[in-house]
């Protein structure tokens, strides 16, 4: 099966109250754990890859990376730009074979955001590309930005049907309290989202897509798993699994998750070279967290994201 785009997917999952994982890829490894549990769990997939992964790995490597797993699973895989700051960012990654990308042009001021978001929706249409826009400012870190608290804004409802009609992008980003990395909510505190905005945007935007980023839970397993075996991380706390699954039953088709591969995949070689100190093969350390890699990203499609069963 070739690349999609996820109009399709989007589709199904508004009518049947589930979402679909957005996972980031960096590697082989991580590209293969995920594809691995979404065969077993016969799951239509985003991949997606940041300006910084693209840096990493080389646009070329990871293309073609997919494409192996594409001809390995036969599944809907969509492969989507993450964070796309630039017109030019975007038309590379169109005219490279992304099937999605996405314009983040929240933190532009409202005309400007249309601006830009309006400009990469014209090349990529043209291109039979599919569009994210981003509305609302998220706090954490993502590449070298690291937007503050302080910055960082919920969407604006009143906005939204403007914002959508006058770009003409597929699917839209909303803030309602996630943020990017593992330190989401402050310690102590109730994990709380703003239920009441995607509400009001799922009431003005009916059967119009909405992507969750900053969706990671930081699975306290792996965090305990790195902090047990030589690593340092304070209070990490993420969001938790039951909103995940409230999100999704409402208009959220997509949901980001980065983070929870980072601390599976760190967690568990940090745990093989504590038990193994002598190892030096790397196969010896990746296939662990690979294979952890596989169970938890199965655990979110059957648990959290309810896409098993929809490819
Ligand atoms: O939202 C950000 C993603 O976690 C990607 O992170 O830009 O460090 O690759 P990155
Ligand atoms: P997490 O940091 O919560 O995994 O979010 C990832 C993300 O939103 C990628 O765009
Ligand atoms: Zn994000």
């Amino acid at each position: 099966m070739p690349l999609v785009t996820s109009t399709e997917m989007f589709k199904k999952a508004y009518e049947g109250g589930y979402s679909i994982g957005a996972f980031n890829v960096n590697n082989m490894e991580i590209i293969q754990g995920i594809t691995e549990a979404a065969k077993e769990e016969n799951a239509p997939l985003i991949l997606q890859v940041s300006a910084g992964a693209r840096k990493y790995a080389n646009h070329t490597y990871l293309m073609k990376l997919i494409e192996a797993a594409l001809i390995e699973t036969d599944l809907p895989i969509c492969v989507h730009l993450d964070h796309g700051d630039t017109f030019e960012l975007c038309k590379s990654c169109i005219d490279g074979g992304f099937t999605s990308v996405m314009i983040d042009g929240s933190h532009h001021s409202f005309e400007d955001n249309i601006k830009l978001t309006r400009e990469v929706v014209e090349y990529a249409h043209d291109h039979g590309v599919v569009v994210e826009g981003e509305l609302g400012r998220l706090e954490g870190v993502e590449d070298d930005v690291n937007v503050s608290a302080e910055d960082a804004s919920y969407t604006n409802p009143a906005q939204v049907q403007e914002f959508v009609q006058r770009t003409g992008v597929d699917s839209l980003a909303i803030a309602i309290g996630t943020s990017h990395g593992a330190y989401k909510f402050k310690p102590g505190t109730k994990p709380q989202l703003r239920f009441d905005i995607l509400e009001e945007v799922e009431r003005l935007l009916p059967g119009f897509p909405i992507v969750l980023h900053g969706a990671s839970s930081v699975i306290p397993e792996f965090v305990k798993m790195i902090n047990e075996h030589g690593g340092n991380m304070p209070d990490a706390i993420g969001v938790p699994e039951d909103m995940l699954r409230k999100a999704a039953s409402m208009a959220v088709c997509k949901i980001n998750i980065d983070s929870d591969l980072r601390l599976a995949m760190t967690g568990t070689i940090r745990k093989y070279f504590d038990e193994n100190p002598s190892h030096f093969d790397p196969r010896q350390y990746l296939k662990p967290a690979r294979a952890a890699i596989k169970e938890m990203v199965r655990h979110k499609l059957i648990n959290v994201l309810g896409c098993n069963g929809k490819a």
